[in-house]
């Protein structure tokens, strides 16, 4: 079955990029963002792993490390990384698992077989320090992802693992945020100071406690 939200992250020793990588390990205490592009040398993947180098620093913010990954060897993305740099301005910065013989990607469920039985799609796993699935979204080849999305994720994430809050529709980092909707009136006054509005009992507006 498909790894699902909760699960625990397989954990795996692979070769990438920037060595020997045993993903536990890696990560440590912080978090991890792990995706799988379909193939080497390809226009979409080439602007997507360009725009993740550009980043970087952003995912280094929420103390959070990046692994990319595709079927194809370590020296062939090494060899691509020239071309990414050349496209996009941006040295591959982070590090590209060569899953050759597919392990991880059997292990995370990137192959799917009605899409193409040998590449894998663009899946995104977001893990948390406590080595669970936080995040699971699965984009097909033809369309490049949106990382400035998957670090929205983070944030809310990672808000939501300090204070009982969620956040609404298309927040970004300094917006209202929900108050957690296990909270009484009384405990939401005791938790947010600032105070919070109240659009419907269960729909309680709060200052984002963090800023
Ligand atoms: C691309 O990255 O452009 C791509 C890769 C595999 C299939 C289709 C497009």
């Amino acid at each position: 079955m498909a790894l699902q939200l909760g699960d625990a992250a397989p954990d795996f020793t692979a070769e990438t990029t920037q060595g020997t990588i045993n993903l536990y390990e890696y990560l440590g205490d912080g978090w991890g963002v792990i995706f799988s592009h379909p193939k080497d040398f390809t226009p979409v993947c080439t602007t997507e792993l360009g725009e993740v180098a550009r980043l970087k620093g952003e995912f280094d913010k929420r103390n959070t490390k990046v692994i990319g990954l595709s079927v194809d060897p370590v020296d062939s993305h090494g060899n691509w990384a020239s071309d990414i740099k050349d496209a996009t301005g941006h040295e591959l910065n982070f590090p590209l698992i060569g899953d050759k013989e597919a392990k991880v990607a059997n292990l995370y469920g990137m192959i799917h077989p009605n899409a193409s039985d040998t590449m894998t799609v663009r899946s995104v796993f977001i893990i948390g320090p406590d080595k669970k699935i936080k995040l699971t979204i699965t984009y097909p080849a033809s369309t490049g992802r949106n990382f400035l999305e998957i670090l929205r994720v983070l944030d809310s994430l990672q808000l939501s693992s300090q204070y009982s809050v969620a956040t609404p529709v298309n927040w970004n980092d300094g917006d209202d945020v929900i108050v957690g909707v296990g909270l009484s009136d009384e405990e939401a006054k005791a938790k947010f100071p600032k105070g919070f509005t109240t659009i419907k009992p269960y729909l309680r507006f709060t200052p984002q406690p963090n800023r």
